[in-house]
């Protein structure tokens, strides 16, 4: 079930140059959020941009009735929204997406991430740390770029951090250490969310070490909510296709082919 409400946004930080982090408040819609859903968020009353934009929920917090989303400023849509303040009110259709991040079985659990795709990973490592002992992997193109590394670290057993050109943390790409611990010990499941070379490679190396994996896709959409086809992405067992928007974000890598 989702809603479309006019929500208030309650607080705004700028965590990079371009990246925001914005509150909403929204009873309806933080009761019953689940880790990789997403918000389709529409910045303006004006023709331009018409299509909403898809964003993930970082984090639900179903106390204060809020739902906090990060993004980056990428073009029109949230250069807008990054000039919002608190007060002011958008609409927002959401919780989006079927495909929720799966944790509740797994008991050790390894969570990758890379770029703007780190975002909906924190809510599924905040959840399932409750109950799992989380080992979080997260990549950064150089030091410029990390955020949210006291996030993570507080609902992370162990975190890594990497950049491509080794300016800050370990040097090289995340997976490469996940193999890396993978090799000591295997997790009962991967959770990916990233640049899609990385999850192409998570795919790969989880199906030929017969380990769990699931990704949360980021296709470019229109509608959001199954309509317009815009995000279609093949079915692996049957013949046809999945929407992104509709069936995911989040797929077992056995599902779908990316
Ligand atoms: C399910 C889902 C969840 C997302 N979650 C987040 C999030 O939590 N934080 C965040 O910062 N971004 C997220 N994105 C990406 C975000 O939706 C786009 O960056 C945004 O729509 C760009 O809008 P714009 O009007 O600013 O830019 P546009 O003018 O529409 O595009 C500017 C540039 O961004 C690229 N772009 C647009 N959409 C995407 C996309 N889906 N993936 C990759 N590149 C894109 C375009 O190719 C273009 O180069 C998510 C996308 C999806 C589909
Ligand atoms: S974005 Fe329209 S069907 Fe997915």
């Amino acid at each position: 079930m989702s809603v479309v409400e006019q929500v208030k946004i309650v607080t705004k930080e700028q965590l990079k140059n371009d990246i925001f982090k914005l509150a909403i408040e929204s009873e309806k819609m933080a009761s019953i959020a689940l880790p990789g859903q997403f918000l389709e968020i529409r910045v303006n009353d004006d023709i331009e941009p018409f299509l909403r934009r898809p964003i993930s929920i970082y984090k639900i917090d179903k106390e204060k009735n809020e739902l906090e989303f990060i993004f980056q400023v990428k073009g029109k849509g949230t250069e807008i929204l990054a000039k919002k303040n608190v007060g002011d009110r958008i609409s927002v259709m959401g919780p989006l997406g079927k495909g929720t991040f799966a944790f509740e079985k797994y008991k050790k659990i390894s969570i990758i991430g890379g770029g703007i795709g780190i975002f909906p990973l924190y809510e599924l490592a905040r959840q399932a740390s409750k109950n799992a002992e989380i080992t979080t992997y997260l990549g950064f193109r150089n030091k410029d770029f990390v955020v949210l590394e006291d996030e993570f670290s507080k609902v992370s057993g162990k975190l890594v951090i990497t950049t491509d050109d080794g300016t800050y943390g370990k040097n090289g790409f995340a997976i490469n250490y996940l193999k890396a611990d993978c090799e000591k010990e295997k997790p009962d499941c991967i959770f990916a969310c990233g640049p899609l070379p990385m999850l192409k490679a998570v795919r790969d190396f989880a199906i030929e070490n017969n380990i769990s994996a699931q990704v949360s896709l980021e296709e470019r959409m229109g509608c959001g909510i199954g309509i317009c086809l815009g995000c279609a992405v093949k079915d692996k067992k049957a013949d046809g296709y999945k929407h992104v928007c509709k069936d995911g974000p989040v797929f077992n890598v056995n599902d779908v082919e990316f």
